[in-house]
């Protein structure tokens, strides 16, 4: 089977992606397995700090693994957006194939330095773990916005620059890079999310020399998507639309049938309609639609 390293210069070779989908409980992880297995693609799962709280460090793991190991299929874990390097230390000793240490709101030197212990103890684990560094603020929260997140990068100025970029891979020795270049966390309610540079993406991946990650997929416009993933971002983040469909389908079967009190029942339009969200997202970054 492929390790999430090869699955990721494969995809990005064929100029496609990954899809990363952040979970909150089991339904989400059947909606998004559902998904990526009908279409037979690799799939990295995320869980935020948050998330994985809810779910359990190590039950996330455990959860995974049963995956993986019951069909030999090609899924992976990712400890999505740590902010202390306690956190990332801890995802690699429980097992995840990927981590990510978000330094953005750091000063660059605090988040080089944080993030290259990560590194480091992710080297000395036995195992391989991709560490991601974060480099440019684009938000912090998956949900729906009314306006652009405070404080967001939103202009060539303040995108991660492909020197900054190439000077904290080459200190950090992270895998996989995570700039601001126009994407945000979230999702706006009434319109499309801002473009992306697709330039300065070409630009960063040239001097930073690793795949770079998309994050804040939710709501980016179907081409940027398409010719970000070629510009090479082989792993693209999705939360906000699964969350979106989550929502929109339990508040659905609750209103359709207030007498229901099987959870079971009550969560399958729920597993459905991630699982729809999802298959949307992957038909797309593997130019399947
Ligand atoms: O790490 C998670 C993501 O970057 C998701 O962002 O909620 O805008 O899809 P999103
Ligand atoms: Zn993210």
């Amino acid at each position: 089977m492929l390790t999430l390293r090869e699955a990721l210069a494969d995809a990005e070779k064929r100029g496609v992606a990954l899809g990363h989908f952040n979970i909150s409980n089991i339904e989400g992880l059947h909606g998004v397995w559902n998904a990526a297995r009908a279409l037979k693609l690799p799939v990295v799962i995320g869980v935020s700090e948050g998330e994985r709280d809810f779910i359990g460090v190590r039950q996330c793991v455990a959860l995974i693994k049963s995956l993986r190991e019951g069909e030999n299929y090609p899924i992976f874990l990712n400890a999505d957006h740590s902010y202390s390097v306690e956190r990332v230390k801890e995802a690699i000793d429980a097992g995840f194939d990927a981590v990510i240490f978000d330094g953005a709101e750091l000063p660059l030197a605090e988040n080089i330095s944080k993030t290259r212990d990560c590194v480091s103890h992710a080297r000395a684990c036995g195992r391989e773990v991709l560490v991601e560094g974060e480099l440019g603020y684009i938000g912090k929260s998956s949900k729906l916005l009314d306006t652009l997140p405070e404080g967001a990068a939103q202009n060539a100025e303040s995108f991660t620059s492909p020197e900054e970029a190439a000077r904290f891979v080459k200190e950090t020795g992270v895998d996989l890079l995570a700039p601001a270049v126009g994407n945000i966390h979230g999702m706006l309610k009434h319109s499309k999310d801002p473009h992306l540079d697709i330039s300065r993406i070409k630009a960063i991946r040239e001097a930073a020399g690793v795949p770079l990650v998309l994050h804040g997929g939710s709501g980016t416009p179907d081409e940027d998507f398409v010719a970000a993933i070629k510009a090479g971002m082989p792993l693209v983040h999705i939360s906000t639309e699964l969350r979106v469909a989550f929502r929109d389908a339990l508040k659905l079967a609750l209103q359709e049938d207030p007498e229901e009190v099987v959870p079971y029942k009550i969560m399958r339009g729920a597993v459905s309609a991630i699982e729809a969200a999802t298959t949307a997202r992957l038909k797309l970054f593997n130019s399947l639609l």
